[in-house]
Protein backbone atom coordinates (compact mmCIF):
# COMPACT_ATOMS: atom_id res chain seq x y z
CA UNK A 1 0.00 0.00 0.00
CA UNK A 2 1.53 3.38 -1.08
CA UNK A 3 0.49 6.21 1.24
CA UNK A 4 -0.46 9.91 -0.37
CA UNK A 5 2.58 12.12 1.87
CA UNK A 6 0.32 14.98 3.21
CA UNK A 7 3.10 18.05 3.53
CA UNK A 8 4.09 18.81 6.38
CA UNK A 9 3.34 22.41 8.06
CA UNK A 10 5.61 22.38 11.07
CA UNK A 11 8.67 20.96 12.67
CA UNK A 12 7.86 18.74 15.82
CA UNK A 13 9.99 20.49 18.09
CA UNK A 14 9.19 23.96 17.14
CA UNK A 15 5.67 23.69 17.99
CA UNK A 16 4.42 25.99 20.91
CA UNK A 17 2.03 27.02 23.62
CA UNK A 18 0.72 29.68 20.74
CA UNK A 19 -0.09 26.95 18.33
CA UNK A 20 -2.77 25.99 20.53
CA UNK A 21 -5.88 25.77 18.24
CA UNK A 22 -4.14 25.44 15.00
CA UNK A 23 -4.34 22.34 12.33
CA UNK A 24 -0.92 20.60 11.79
CA UNK A 25 0.90 18.49 9.57
CA UNK A 26 4.12 16.70 11.06
CA UNK A 27 6.00 13.64 9.69
CA UNK A 28 8.80 12.00 11.39
CA UNK A 29 9.33 8.63 13.62
CA UNK A 30 8.11 6.95 15.75
CA UNK A 31 10.07 7.02 19.05
CA UNK A 32 7.51 5.72 21.65
CA UNK A 33 3.53 4.07 21.43
CA UNK A 34 1.89 3.79 24.75
CA UNK A 35 -1.79 2.75 24.74
CA UNK A 36 -4.19 3.51 26.96
CA UNK A 37 -7.25 1.92 26.28
CA UNK A 38 -9.58 4.11 24.31
CA UNK A 39 -6.25 6.23 23.47
CA UNK A 40 -3.07 5.74 21.83
CA UNK A 41 -0.16 8.20 22.70
CA UNK A 42 3.08 8.39 20.21
CA UNK A 43 5.92 10.49 21.02
CA UNK A 44 6.72 11.35 17.00
CA UNK A 45 10.27 12.72 16.26
CA UNK A 46 12.10 14.63 13.60
CA UNK A 47 14.84 16.88 13.19
CA UNK A 48 13.89 19.57 15.61
CA UNK A 49 12.16 17.06 18.02
CA UNK A 50 9.74 15.87 19.84
CA UNK A 51 5.57 16.23 20.22
CA UNK A 52 3.19 14.00 22.16
CA UNK A 53 0.35 13.00 19.42
CA UNK A 54 -2.39 11.10 20.57
CA UNK A 55 -4.65 9.10 18.91
CA UNK A 56 -8.58 8.82 20.00
CA UNK A 57 -11.20 6.39 18.73
CA UNK A 58 -13.63 8.94 19.40
CA UNK A 59 -12.09 11.43 16.66
CA UNK A 60 -11.13 8.77 13.65
CA UNK A 61 -11.49 5.25 13.58
CA UNK A 62 -9.27 4.98 10.49
CA UNK A 63 -6.32 6.50 12.43
CA UNK A 64 -6.96 4.73 15.82
CA UNK A 65 -6.33 1.62 13.80
CA UNK A 66 -3.75 2.13 11.99
CA UNK A 67 -1.75 3.70 14.70
CA UNK A 68 -2.08 0.38 17.12
CA UNK A 69 -0.05 -1.16 14.71
CA UNK A 70 2.69 1.25 14.78
CA UNK A 71 6.26 0.49 16.10
CA UNK A 72 9.55 2.08 17.23
CA UNK A 73 11.27 4.11 14.11
CA UNK A 74 8.03 3.88 11.76
CA UNK A 75 8.15 6.75 9.73
CA UNK A 76 4.96 8.19 10.00
CA UNK A 77 2.65 11.75 8.57
CA UNK A 78 -0.53 13.03 10.89
CA UNK A 79 -2.51 15.69 10.41
CA UNK A 80 -4.26 16.68 13.46
CA UNK A 81 -4.99 19.71 15.96
CA UNK A 82 -3.09 21.57 18.53
CA UNK A 83 -4.66 20.97 22.21
CA UNK A 84 -3.05 22.30 25.76
CA UNK A 85 -2.17 19.44 27.36
CA UNK A 86 -3.73 17.65 30.57
CA UNK A 87 -0.15 16.91 32.35
CA UNK A 88 2.07 19.19 31.29
CA UNK A 89 6.08 17.47 30.69
CA UNK A 90 7.93 20.03 32.05
CA UNK A 91 11.14 18.49 30.55
CA UNK A 92 9.92 18.64 27.01
CA UNK A 93 10.43 21.75 25.60
CA UNK A 94 6.58 20.51 23.58
CA UNK A 95 5.29 19.26 26.67
CA UNK A 96 2.77 21.92 26.88
CA UNK A 97 1.10 20.36 24.30
CA UNK A 98 0.08 17.63 22.50
CA UNK A 99 -1.61 17.47 19.15
CA UNK A 100 -4.89 14.78 18.34
CA UNK A 101 -4.73 13.15 15.29
CA UNK A 102 -7.00 12.86 12.29
CA UNK A 103 -5.38 11.46 9.63
CA UNK A 104 -2.79 8.64 9.86
CA UNK A 105 -0.36 7.78 7.06
CA UNK A 106 2.51 5.02 7.94
CA UNK A 107 5.47 6.18 5.15
CA UNK A 108 7.27 3.09 6.09
CA UNK A 109 7.55 0.71 8.76
CA UNK A 110 10.51 -0.06 10.34
CA UNK A 111 12.56 -3.66 12.03
CA UNK A 112 13.15 -3.24 15.72
CA UNK A 113 16.47 -1.40 15.69
CA UNK A 114 19.10 -2.93 16.95
CA UNK A 115 19.95 0.10 18.83
CA UNK A 116 18.06 2.46 20.95
CA UNK A 117 17.49 5.85 19.36
CA UNK A 118 18.40 7.70 22.80
CA UNK A 119 21.01 9.78 24.02
CA UNK A 120 21.70 7.51 27.52
CA UNK A 121 21.76 4.35 25.26
CA UNK A 122 25.47 2.89 26.71
CA UNK A 123 25.94 0.70 23.60
CA UNK A 124 29.17 -0.37 22.22
CA UNK A 125 30.64 2.49 19.62
CA UNK A 126 31.46 -0.84 17.60
CA UNK A 127 27.71 -1.47 17.71
CA UNK A 128 27.47 2.77 17.20
CA UNK A 129 29.33 2.87 14.51
CA UNK A 130 27.92 0.16 12.53
CA UNK A 131 24.37 1.26 12.60
CA UNK A 132 25.54 4.79 11.89
CA UNK A 133 22.80 5.86 10.34
CA UNK A 134 20.50 5.17 13.06
CA UNK A 135 22.83 6.63 15.82
CA UNK A 136 22.87 9.67 14.19
CA UNK A 137 18.88 10.06 14.66
CA UNK A 138 19.97 10.33 18.54
CA UNK A 139 19.51 14.16 19.56
CA UNK A 140 22.83 14.16 20.62
CA UNK A 141 24.33 13.64 17.56
CA UNK A 142 22.24 15.37 15.20
CA UNK A 143 22.77 18.33 17.65
CA UNK A 144 26.93 18.21 16.74
CA UNK A 145 26.27 17.83 13.25
CA UNK A 146 23.84 20.82 13.35
CA UNK A 147 27.12 22.68 15.28
CA UNK A 148 29.37 21.49 13.13
CA UNK A 149 27.67 22.72 10.14
CA UNK A 150 27.07 26.32 11.78
CA UNK A 151 30.91 26.40 12.58
CA UNK A 152 31.99 25.76 8.66
CA UNK A 153 29.35 28.27 7.87
CA UNK A 154 30.80 31.25 10.00
CA UNK A 155 34.02 30.58 8.62
CA UNK A 156 33.09 29.93 5.44
CA UNK A 157 31.20 33.46 5.63
CA UNK A 158 34.00 35.67 7.22
CA UNK A 159 36.56 34.27 5.18
CA UNK A 160 34.95 34.92 1.96
CA UNK A 161 34.15 38.65 3.46
CA UNK A 162 37.70 39.38 3.98
CA UNK A 163 38.02 38.50 0.55
CA UNK A 164 39.44 34.79 0.51
CA UNK A 165 38.59 32.74 -2.53
CA UNK A 166 37.63 28.73 -2.12
CA UNK A 167 39.23 27.55 -3.99
CA UNK A 168 39.79 23.47 -4.49
CA UNK A 169 42.86 21.47 -5.11
CA UNK A 170 43.31 17.98 -6.58
CA UNK A 171 42.74 14.95 -3.82
CA UNK A 172 44.77 12.92 -6.59
CA UNK A 173 48.03 13.77 -6.14
CA UNK A 174 51.77 13.62 -5.08
CA UNK A 175 52.71 12.85 -1.48
CA UNK A 176 52.95 16.17 0.93
CA UNK A 177 55.35 17.19 3.56
CA UNK A 178 53.70 16.94 6.20
CA UNK A 179 55.67 13.46 7.26
CA UNK A 180 53.16 11.15 8.48
CA UNK A 181 52.23 8.06 6.08
CA UNK A 182 50.55 8.33 2.97
CA UNK A 183 47.32 6.90 1.60
CA UNK A 184 48.48 5.94 -2.41
CA UNK A 185 46.44 5.40 -5.24
CA UNK A 186 47.24 2.97 -7.72
CA UNK A 187 47.35 4.61 -11.14
CA UNK A 188 45.45 2.35 -14.07
CA UNK A 189 46.16 3.76 -16.92
CA UNK A 190 49.77 4.44 -15.45
CA UNK A 191 50.70 0.86 -14.13
CA UNK A 192 53.09 0.51 -11.26
CA UNK A 193 52.56 4.31 -10.34
CA UNK A 194 50.61 5.71 -7.47
CA UNK A 195 48.79 8.97 -6.43
CA UNK A 196 49.07 9.69 -2.84
CA UNK A 197 46.10 11.22 -1.09
CA UNK A 198 47.01 14.64 0.12
CA UNK A 199 48.17 15.29 3.80
CA UNK A 200 46.63 18.80 3.92
CA UNK A 201 46.59 20.96 0.16
CA UNK A 202 50.20 22.48 1.60
CA UNK A 203 52.00 22.64 -1.62
CA UNK A 204 48.73 23.96 -3.93
CA UNK A 205 47.67 26.70 -1.63
CA UNK A 206 51.41 27.91 -2.43
CA UNK A 207 51.19 27.46 -5.82
CA UNK A 208 48.07 29.28 -5.71
CA UNK A 209 49.89 32.21 -3.93
CA UNK A 210 52.80 32.21 -6.70
CA UNK A 211 49.01 31.79 -9.26
CA UNK A 212 48.27 35.56 -7.48
CA UNK A 213 44.95 34.51 -5.62
CA UNK A 214 46.61 36.29 -2.75
CA UNK A 215 44.21 34.99 -0.05
CA UNK A 216 42.99 31.13 -0.72
CA UNK A 217 40.62 29.06 1.28
CA UNK A 218 39.50 25.71 1.32
CA UNK A 219 37.16 23.33 4.13
CA UNK A 220 39.20 20.13 2.48
CA UNK A 221 39.53 16.56 3.56
CA UNK A 222 43.24 15.44 3.94
CA UNK A 223 44.50 12.05 4.64
CA UNK A 224 47.16 10.51 6.97
CA UNK A 225 47.95 7.24 7.96
CA UNK A 226 49.09 7.76 11.35
CA UNK A 227 48.30 6.37 14.37
CA UNK A 228 44.66 7.29 16.11
CA UNK A 229 44.07 9.04 19.07
CA UNK A 230 41.16 10.45 20.30
CA UNK A 231 41.60 13.47 18.20
CA UNK A 232 42.77 12.32 15.67
CA UNK A 233 41.16 10.49 12.49
CA UNK A 234 42.88 8.93 9.32
CA UNK A 235 40.69 11.55 7.09
CA UNK A 236 39.85 14.72 8.93
CA UNK A 237 38.67 17.96 7.72
CA UNK A 238 40.76 21.42 7.57
CA UNK A 239 40.17 24.49 7.63
CA UNK A 240 43.22 26.00 5.26
CA UNK A 241 44.54 29.34 4.35
CA UNK A 242 46.98 30.86 2.76
CA UNK A 243 47.62 34.84 2.19
CA UNK A 244 50.32 36.51 -0.01
CA UNK A 245 52.23 39.72 1.17
CA UNK A 246 52.12 38.87 4.98
CA UNK A 247 54.00 38.29 7.94
CA UNK A 248 53.12 36.46 11.53
CA UNK A 249 51.63 38.97 12.29
CA UNK A 250 49.26 39.77 9.86
CA UNK A 251 47.71 35.75 9.76
CA UNK A 252 47.63 36.42 13.34
CA UNK A 253 45.51 39.63 13.19
CA UNK A 254 42.91 38.16 10.74
CA UNK A 255 42.53 34.28 12.43
CA UNK A 256 42.12 36.40 15.44
CA UNK A 257 39.05 37.90 14.33
CA UNK A 258 38.09 34.46 12.54
CA UNK A 259 37.93 33.00 16.22
CA UNK A 260 36.17 35.76 17.48
CA UNK A 261 33.16 34.85 15.35
CA UNK A 262 33.61 31.70 15.67
CA UNK A 263 32.99 31.65 19.60
CA UNK A 264 30.62 34.55 19.36
CA UNK A 265 28.30 32.95 16.91
CA UNK A 266 27.90 29.62 17.56
CA UNK A 267 28.74 29.53 21.49
CA UNK A 268 27.48 33.45 22.41
CA UNK A 269 30.54 33.57 23.84
CA UNK A 270 33.13 36.68 23.69
CA UNK A 271 36.56 36.19 23.89
CA UNK A 272 39.04 38.78 24.48
CA UNK A 273 41.94 39.72 21.80
CA UNK A 274 44.51 39.45 21.49
CA UNK A 275 44.67 36.15 22.40
CA UNK A 276 47.70 35.06 24.59
CA UNK A 277 51.00 34.12 23.39
CA UNK A 278 53.96 32.12 24.51
CA UNK A 279 57.03 30.82 22.67
CA UNK A 280 57.53 27.22 22.20
CA UNK A 281 60.42 27.00 24.50
CA UNK A 282 58.55 28.79 27.34
CA UNK A 283 55.36 26.49 26.78
CA UNK A 284 57.86 23.62 27.49
CA UNK A 285 59.48 25.11 30.28
CA UNK A 286 56.24 25.92 32.30
CA UNK A 287 53.84 22.92 30.82
CA UNK A 288 55.85 20.17 29.54
CA UNK A 289 54.22 20.73 26.32
CA UNK A 290 53.94 22.57 22.95
CA UNK A 291 50.17 22.44 23.48
CA UNK A 292 49.48 23.78 26.87
CA UNK A 293 46.24 23.50 28.48
CA UNK A 294 46.58 26.64 30.48
CA UNK A 295 43.07 26.20 32.29
CA UNK A 296 44.94 25.03 35.06
CA UNK A 297 48.08 25.67 37.11
CA UNK A 298 50.45 23.21 38.35
CA UNK A 299 53.40 24.52 36.18
CA UNK A 300 56.83 22.60 36.08
CA UNK A 301 59.57 24.04 38.57
CA UNK A 302 63.30 23.08 37.59
CA UNK A 303 65.26 22.57 40.81
CA UNK A 304 68.05 21.12 39.11
CA UNK A 305 70.36 23.28 40.99
CA UNK A 306 69.40 22.77 44.21
CA UNK A 307 69.84 18.89 43.98
CA UNK A 308 72.28 18.95 42.17
CA UNK A 309 74.96 17.69 44.63
CA UNK A 310 72.41 16.10 46.61
CA UNK A 311 72.23 12.41 48.00
CA UNK A 312 69.75 11.29 45.67
CA UNK A 313 71.55 9.60 43.00
CA UNK A 314 68.95 9.50 40.69
CA UNK A 315 68.66 13.21 41.28
CA UNK A 316 72.40 14.28 41.00
CA UNK A 317 73.00 11.74 37.69
CA UNK A 318 70.51 13.43 35.79
CA UNK A 319 71.68 16.40 35.92
CA UNK A 320 75.48 15.09 35.46
CA UNK A 321 74.10 13.26 32.29
CA UNK A 322 72.71 16.98 31.12
CA UNK A 323 69.45 16.67 31.91
CA UNK A 324 67.22 17.94 34.75
CA UNK A 325 65.11 17.64 37.64
CA UNK A 326 62.02 19.30 37.85
CA UNK A 327 58.85 19.28 40.01
CA UNK A 328 55.14 20.27 39.82
CA UNK A 329 53.52 21.11 42.68
CA UNK A 330 49.59 19.76 42.73
CA UNK A 331 49.19 22.75 45.57
CA UNK A 332 46.66 22.25 47.62
CA UNK A 333 44.53 18.73 46.92
CA UNK A 334 48.03 17.00 48.86
CA UNK A 335 45.63 14.96 50.58
CA UNK A 336 43.38 13.71 47.51
CA UNK A 337 46.24 11.61 46.70
CA UNK A 338 47.10 8.23 48.74
CA UNK A 339 50.14 6.25 48.17
CA UNK A 340 48.35 3.97 45.99
CA UNK A 341 46.92 6.96 43.80
CA UNK A 342 50.42 8.31 42.95
CA UNK A 343 51.83 4.87 42.45
CA UNK A 344 49.02 4.75 39.47
CA UNK A 345 50.67 8.43 38.73
CA UNK A 346 54.02 7.35 38.56
CA UNK A 347 52.98 4.26 36.07
CA UNK A 348 51.53 7.26 34.12
CA UNK A 349 54.89 8.66 33.90
CA UNK A 350 56.30 5.43 33.12
CA UNK A 351 54.77 5.46 30.28
CA UNK A 352 56.32 8.47 28.94
CA UNK A 353 59.72 7.10 29.75
CA UNK A 354 60.15 8.45 33.21
CA UNK A 355 62.15 5.74 35.35
CA UNK A 356 60.27 6.94 38.29
CA UNK A 357 58.36 9.30 40.34
CA UNK A 358 59.35 10.84 43.41
CA UNK A 359 57.34 12.98 45.68
CA UNK A 360 57.04 15.05 49.05
CA UNK A 361 53.58 16.06 50.29
CA UNK A 362 53.76 18.79 53.00
CA UNK A 363 51.42 18.12 56.01
CA UNK A 364 50.61 19.52 59.11
CA UNK A 365 52.78 17.13 60.50
CA UNK A 366 55.77 17.55 58.51
CA UNK A 367 57.24 16.29 55.08
CA UNK A 368 56.43 12.63 54.06
CA UNK A 369 58.40 11.48 51.59
CA UNK A 370 60.27 8.55 50.48
CA UNK A 371 63.37 10.82 49.21
CA UNK A 372 63.45 13.26 52.11
CA UNK A 373 66.25 11.09 53.71
CA UNK A 374 68.71 12.15 51.15
CA UNK A 375 68.32 16.15 51.52
CA UNK A 376 70.19 18.25 53.70
CA UNK A 377 67.60 20.68 55.90
CA UNK A 378 69.08 23.40 53.62
CA UNK A 379 68.11 21.38 50.47
CA UNK A 380 64.69 20.73 51.62
CA UNK A 381 64.04 24.07 52.59
CA UNK A 382 64.97 25.31 49.17
CA UNK A 383 63.06 22.86 47.55
CA UNK A 384 59.72 24.17 49.19
CA UNK A 385 60.47 27.73 48.77
CA UNK A 386 61.32 26.90 44.76
CA UNK A 387 58.28 24.91 44.29
CA UNK A 388 56.42 26.97 46.88
CA UNK A 389 55.43 23.83 48.59
CA UNK A 390 53.05 24.46 51.45
CA UNK A 391 51.28 22.30 54.20
CA UNK A 392 48.40 20.37 52.05
CA UNK A 393 50.48 20.00 48.68
CA UNK A 394 51.95 17.15 46.72
CA UNK A 395 55.35 17.75 44.77
CA UNK A 396 55.76 15.37 41.75
CA UNK A 397 59.76 15.09 40.59
CA UNK A 398 60.87 13.53 37.28
CA UNK A 399 64.65 13.54 36.85
CA UNK A 400 65.72 12.41 33.08
CA UNK A 401 66.52 14.09 29.61
CA UNK A 402 65.23 16.99 29.29
CA UNK A 403 62.44 15.54 26.90
CA UNK A 404 61.32 12.96 29.05
CA UNK A 405 61.03 15.57 31.85
CA UNK A 406 58.63 17.91 29.79
CA UNK A 407 56.26 14.75 28.43
CA UNK A 408 56.14 13.07 32.01
CA UNK A 409 55.58 16.05 33.78
CA UNK A 410 53.16 17.61 31.33
CA UNK A 411 50.92 14.56 31.29
CA UNK A 412 51.44 14.39 34.65
CA UNK A 413 49.97 18.05 34.73
CA UNK A 414 47.04 16.81 33.04
CA UNK A 415 46.12 13.99 34.74
CA UNK A 416 46.22 15.29 37.95
CA UNK A 417 43.89 18.08 36.75
CA UNK A 418 41.63 15.09 35.09
CA UNK A 419 41.56 13.58 38.61
CA UNK A 420 40.95 16.50 40.16
CA UNK A 421 38.21 17.47 38.20
CA UNK A 422 39.75 20.79 36.84
CA UNK A 423 39.37 20.89 33.23
CA UNK A 424 36.53 22.82 33.02
CA UNK A 425 34.48 22.41 29.52
CA UNK A 426 32.58 25.54 29.74
CA UNK A 427 35.95 27.21 29.97
CA UNK A 428 37.92 27.83 27.08
CA UNK A 429 41.38 29.00 26.97
CA UNK A 430 42.93 30.11 23.33
CA UNK A 431 46.38 30.33 23.27
CA UNK A 432 49.35 31.16 19.90
CA UNK A 433 52.48 28.85 20.38
CA UNK A 434 55.51 30.76 18.70
CA UNK A 435 58.83 30.74 17.83
CA UNK A 436 58.62 26.83 17.23
CA UNK A 437 62.19 25.43 16.50
CA UNK A 438 62.69 25.30 12.59
CA UNK A 439 64.68 22.03 13.18
CA UNK A 440 64.51 18.33 14.72
CA UNK A 441 67.33 15.89 14.98
CA UNK A 442 66.52 12.65 14.13
CA UNK A 443 68.45 10.38 16.58
CA UNK A 444 67.91 7.36 14.30
CA UNK A 445 68.72 8.88 11.09
CA UNK A 446 71.23 11.35 12.60
CA UNK A 447 69.68 14.07 10.61
CA UNK A 448 67.90 17.40 10.80
CA UNK A 449 64.49 17.01 9.91
CA UNK A 450 61.37 20.24 9.42
CA UNK A 451 59.96 20.34 12.51
CA UNK A 452 57.04 21.79 10.48
CA UNK A 453 57.79 21.11 6.81
CA UNK A 454 60.90 22.13 4.55
CA UNK A 455 58.86 25.17 3.44
CA UNK A 456 58.70 27.05 6.67
CA UNK A 457 60.71 30.15 6.92
CA UNK A 458 63.22 30.14 9.72
CA UNK A 459 63.16 33.64 11.45
CA UNK A 460 65.48 36.36 9.67
CA UNK A 461 67.46 37.04 13.39
CA UNK A 462 68.23 33.16 13.24
CA UNK A 463 69.39 33.12 9.82
CA UNK A 464 72.56 32.88 10.18
CA UNK A 465 73.07 29.80 12.88
CA UNK A 466 71.60 27.65 10.15
CA UNK A 467 75.49 26.68 9.58
CA UNK A 468 76.27 27.16 13.02
CA UNK A 469 74.05 25.74 15.09
CA UNK A 470 70.68 24.79 13.31
CA UNK A 471 68.51 23.02 16.46
CA UNK A 472 68.40 26.92 17.44
CA UNK A 473 67.06 28.49 14.54
CA UNK A 474 63.73 29.17 14.70
CA UNK A 475 61.01 28.84 12.63
CA UNK A 476 58.10 31.73 11.84
CA UNK A 477 55.75 28.99 13.05
CA UNK A 478 52.82 29.10 15.14
CA UNK A 479 50.01 26.80 16.61
CA UNK A 480 46.45 27.86 18.11
CA UNK A 481 46.15 25.63 21.01
CA UNK A 482 42.37 25.68 22.74
CA UNK A 483 42.18 23.99 25.42
CA UNK A 484 45.11 21.64 25.47
CA UNK A 485 44.56 20.58 21.43
CA UNK A 486 46.39 22.17 18.66
CA UNK A 487 43.63 23.24 16.75
CA UNK A 488 45.20 24.79 13.93
CA UNK A 489 48.78 25.40 12.83
CA UNK A 490 50.84 27.48 10.16
CA UNK A 491 54.07 29.25 8.84
CA UNK A 492 55.17 31.96 6.97
CA UNK A 493 56.84 30.20 4.26
CA UNK A 494 60.20 30.48 2.34
CA UNK A 495 60.00 32.56 -0.80
CA UNK A 496 63.55 33.17 -1.10
CA UNK A 497 65.54 30.53 -3.23
CA UNK A 498 68.71 30.72 -1.64
CA UNK A 499 67.14 30.14 1.32
CA UNK A 500 65.43 27.21 0.17
CA UNK A 501 68.41 25.95 -1.23
CA UNK A 502 70.13 26.13 2.41
CA UNK A 503 67.10 24.24 3.91
CA UNK A 504 67.42 21.69 1.96
CA UNK A 505 70.65 21.29 2.61
CA UNK A 506 70.56 21.39 6.12
CA UNK A 507 68.03 19.08 5.70
CA UNK A 508 70.11 16.59 3.82
CA UNK A 509 68.00 16.65 0.64
CA UNK A 510 70.35 16.68 -2.06
CA UNK A 511 69.20 18.96 -5.21
CA UNK A 512 67.79 15.96 -7.18
CA UNK A 513 66.23 14.76 -4.21
CA UNK A 514 64.21 18.17 -3.64
CA UNK A 515 63.67 18.46 -7.43
CA UNK A 516 62.26 14.65 -7.11
CA UNK A 517 59.88 15.48 -4.65
CA UNK A 518 58.72 18.96 -4.83
CA UNK A 519 60.61 20.17 -8.16
CA UNK A 520 57.08 21.49 -9.41
CA UNK A 521 57.00 23.98 -6.19
CA UNK A 522 60.43 25.10 -6.84
CA UNK A 523 60.23 25.60 -10.37
CA UNK A 524 56.72 27.85 -9.98
CA UNK A 525 59.14 30.00 -7.49
CA UNK A 526 61.27 30.75 -10.45
CA UNK A 527 58.66 32.87 -11.75
CA UNK A 528 57.75 35.92 -9.27
CA UNK A 529 56.67 34.25 -5.67
CA UNK A 530 54.78 36.88 -3.26
CA UNK A 531 56.15 36.89 0.26
CA UNK A 532 53.35 34.36 1.87
CA UNK A 533 51.83 32.48 4.37
CA UNK A 534 48.70 30.34 5.82
CA UNK A 535 47.18 28.27 8.60
CA UNK A 536 45.29 25.05 8.59
CA UNK A 537 42.82 24.36 11.57
CA UNK A 538 41.40 21.16 12.13
CA UNK A 539 37.73 21.42 11.88
CA UNK A 540 36.66 18.28 13.61
CA UNK A 541 38.92 19.31 16.75
CA UNK A 542 38.32 22.25 17.11
CA UNK A 543 34.23 21.50 16.58
CA UNK A 544 34.67 18.54 19.42
CA UNK A 545 35.80 21.04 21.88
CA UNK A 546 33.42 23.54 21.38
CA UNK A 547 30.83 21.17 21.73
CA UNK A 548 32.43 19.48 24.31
CA UNK A 549 32.94 16.35 23.03
CA UNK A 550 36.04 13.79 24.33
CA UNK A 551 36.57 11.91 21.32
CA UNK A 552 36.71 13.53 17.91
CA UNK A 553 34.06 10.37 16.29
CA UNK A 554 31.32 12.47 18.30
CA UNK A 555 31.34 15.18 15.49
CA UNK A 556 31.81 12.90 12.49
CA UNK A 557 29.40 11.83 10.67
CA UNK A 558 31.07 8.72 9.63
CA UNK A 559 34.20 8.46 11.24
CA UNK A 560 37.10 5.31 10.97
CA UNK A 561 37.78 3.15 14.09
CA UNK A 562 40.56 3.12 16.20
CA UNK A 563 41.95 0.69 13.50
CA UNK A 564 41.25 2.89 10.31
CA UNK A 565 38.59 0.78 9.56
CA UNK A 566 34.61 1.63 8.90
CA UNK A 567 32.72 -1.36 10.25
CA UNK A 568 29.41 0.31 8.30
CA UNK A 569 30.78 -0.73 4.95
CA UNK A 570 33.62 -2.88 6.34
CA UNK A 571 36.05 -1.02 4.28
CA UNK A 572 38.77 -1.56 3.49
CA UNK A 573 38.16 -4.76 1.97
CA UNK A 574 39.89 -6.89 -0.80
CA UNK A 575 39.98 -6.49 -4.12
CA UNK A 576 39.00 -9.10 -6.66
CA UNK A 577 41.43 -10.16 -8.80
CA UNK A 578 40.28 -8.60 -12.62
CA UNK A 579 40.54 -5.47 -10.39
CA UNK A 580 44.03 -6.03 -9.39
CA UNK A 581 45.17 -6.95 -12.70
CA UNK A 582 43.93 -4.32 -14.07
CA UNK A 583 46.22 -2.03 -11.68
CA UNK A 584 48.94 -4.04 -12.44
CA UNK A 585 49.08 -5.35 -8.42
CA UNK A 586 49.46 -8.11 -7.15
CA UNK A 587 49.15 -8.95 -3.87
CA UNK A 588 51.25 -11.12 -1.58
CA UNK A 589 49.54 -11.80 2.04
CA UNK A 590 45.56 -12.24 2.30
P1 LIG B 1 49.24 20.46 10.47
O1 LIG B 1 49.90 19.21 10.04
O2 LIG B 1 49.64 21.08 11.76
O3 LIG B 1 49.53 21.59 9.38
O4 LIG B 1 47.68 20.27 10.45
C1 LIG B 1 46.81 21.34 10.75
C2 LIG B 1 45.76 20.93 11.78
O5 LIG B 1 45.03 19.81 11.35
C3 LIG B 1 44.62 19.04 12.47
N1 LIG B 1 45.04 17.64 12.27
C4 LIG B 1 44.25 16.56 12.49
N2 LIG B 1 43.00 16.45 12.92
C5 LIG B 1 42.46 15.22 13.02
N3 LIG B 1 43.10 14.09 12.69
C6 LIG B 1 44.39 14.14 12.23
N4 LIG B 1 45.00 13.01 11.88
C7 LIG B 1 45.02 15.42 12.12
N5 LIG B 1 46.24 15.85 11.73
C8 LIG B 1 46.23 17.19 11.82
C9 LIG B 1 45.26 19.65 13.70
C10 LIG B 1 46.37 20.50 13.11
O6 LIG B 1 46.63 21.62 13.91
N6 LIG B 1 49.83 22.33 5.84
C11 LIG B 1 49.99 22.61 7.24
C12 LIG B 1 49.33 23.90 7.64
C13 LIG B 1 50.06 25.14 7.19
O7 LIG B 1 51.29 25.20 7.37
O8 LIG B 1 49.38 26.07 6.71
C14 LIG B 1 49.37 21.46 8.05
O9 LIG B 1 48.73 20.57 7.52
O10 LIG B 1 44.30 20.44 14.37
P1 LIG C 1 64.58 4.10 44.44
O1 LIG C 1 65.60 4.55 45.43
O2 LIG C 1 65.11 3.74 43.09
O3 LIG C 1 63.60 3.10 45.00
O4 LIG C 1 63.70 5.38 44.18
C1 LIG C 1 63.12 6.14 45.19
C2 LIG C 1 62.01 6.97 44.63
O5 LIG C 1 62.50 7.75 43.55
C3 LIG C 1 60.84 6.16 44.08
O6 LIG C 1 59.65 6.83 44.45
C4 LIG C 1 61.06 6.22 42.61
O7 LIG C 1 59.82 6.19 41.92
C5 LIG C 1 61.69 7.57 42.43
N1 LIG C 1 62.50 7.63 41.21
C6 LIG C 1 63.28 6.69 40.67
N2 LIG C 1 63.83 7.14 39.51
C7 LIG C 1 63.37 8.40 39.33
C8 LIG C 1 63.53 9.40 38.34
N3 LIG C 1 64.31 9.22 37.28
N4 LIG C 1 62.90 10.57 38.51
C9 LIG C 1 62.11 10.78 39.58
N5 LIG C 1 61.91 9.89 40.52
C10 LIG C 1 62.52 8.70 40.42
Amino acid sequence: MISKMLKRTHMCGTLKGENIGENVILSGWVQKRRDLGGLIFVDLRDRSGLIQIVFDKDISQEAFAKAETLGSEYVINIQGKVYKRQSINPNLPTGEIEIFAEELQILSTAETPPIYIKDDDDVSESLRLKYRYLDLRKPSMQKNLIFRSKVANVVRNFLAEEGFIEIETPMLTKPTPEGARDYLVPSRVNPGKFFALPQSPQLFKQLLMVSGMERYFQIVKCFRDEDLRADRQPEFTQIDCEMSFVDIEDIIEVNERLLKKVFQETLDITIELPIQRISYKEAMERYGSDKPDIRFGFELVDVSEIVKNCGFKVFSAAIENKGAVKAINIAGHGDKFSRKDITALEDIAKTYGAKGLAWIKVTEEGITSPIAKFFTEEEMKEILQKTNGKVGDLLLFVADKFEVVYDALGHLRLEAAKRLNLLNPDEYKLVWVTEFPLLEHDEEENRYVAKHHPFTSPMEEDLELLDTAPEKVRAKAYDIVLNGHEIGGGSIRIYSTEVQQKMFEVLGFSQEEAWEKFGFLLEAFKYGTPPHGGIAYGLDRLVMILAQEENIRQVIAFPKTQNATCTLTNAPSYADEKQLKELSIEVETK
